[in-house]
């Protein structure tokens, strides 16, 4: 059933569990998140980010993500990820969308909080909801260490825009970690308690368990998780391809459903998500 990013984030909230956020890019990594998600009774959210529509086209996908969420027992939000204009957020609200992440951590403090003001008034509006970001989520790589989400200014962001959901910066990195990140579980608990809604953790591949674990018992409700499905599903058509050289496209599409379907039941359950619908 089609779901709100805040209606599913809601429990998770009370009960200390996360969501999985996974970015789908084709109908193989769609059909084998929603199996995951239907057999082990989990919430999920199936998303997009803006930097992926030449690869999966926002409007293609939204049919796709739309008809799974519908036909599907279990609660799913179909949300924009990373989206980096107005415009973009409006237009996936215009397709369907329940959720948008506006990202404006790039922007001044000032011009992310307007900006996001904004996204928030037209999506509210139309009954979707918002996420938004705070310090720099960087690529893997680069030293985040001074751009940390700081608590007073997500008090401050918070108030002024009214989002849903705060994704924050913890020395969490997108894409591949060349070592396993420790994330600074202080500044976590911190904002946690500074703020009232549920958290976002980007960068969620290659997270140490412990983290995860900290971060969800910790004010973390939704996980974004990209890479860890495109290593798994391209490991899985290597090896396939290894063994059976001559493989077919269907059988192959087969083998990416369920590499997709694995890596993602793999998260639900270190996120503890499954068993709760
Ligand atoms: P990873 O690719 O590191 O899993 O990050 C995904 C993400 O945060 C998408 O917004």
């Amino acid at each position: 059933m089609l779901c709100t990013l805040s209606e599913i984030l809601r429990d998770a909230d009370e009960r200390h569990y996360a969501v999985g956020a996974f970015n789908c890019l084709s109908l193989e990594n769609v059909m084998g998140a929603l199996e995951a998600a239907e057999s082990l009774r989990s919430p999920i959210i199936l998303q997009v980010a803006e930097v992926q529509f030449p690869e999966a086209p926002l409007e293609l996908m939204a049919p796709i993500f739309l008809r799974a969420a519908e036909r599907s027992g279990v609660p799913v939000c179909v949300h924009l990820d990373h989206g980096k204009s107005i415009e973009t957020c409006v237009k996936a609200v215009r397709l369907g969308f329940t959720s948008v992440m506006f990202d404006g951590a790039a922007l001044p403090f000032d011009e992310n909080v307007r900006t996001t003001q904004l996204v928030t008034r037209i999506a509210k509006a139309a009954g979707v909801s918002v996420e938004a970001e705070l310090g720099r989520v960087g690529d893997s790589g680069v030293d985040t260490a001074d751009v940390f989400t700081d608590v007073d200014e997500s008090v401050r962001f918070v108030e002024a825009t009214g989002v849903d959901a705060l994704a924050i910066a913890i020395g969490n990195l997108h894409g591949h970690y060349v070592h396993t990140p420790q994330l600074n579980i202080r500044r976590l608990i911190e904002i946690h308690e500074a703020n009232r809604l549920p958290l976002v953790l980007h960068g969620g591949s290659g997270t140490s368990v412990e983290d995860f674990k900290a971060c969800i018992h910790n004010g973390i409700c939704k996980i974004n998780v990209a890479t860890a499905i495109q290593r798994g599903i391209m490991k899985a058509i290597r090896e396939r391809m290894a063994t059976d050289p001559d493989v077919g496209y269907i059988p192959l599409k087969q083998v990416m459903i369920d590499a997709s379907r694995d890596v993602v039941a793999e998260h639900i359950r270190l996120f503890e998500s499954n068993s709760r619908v």
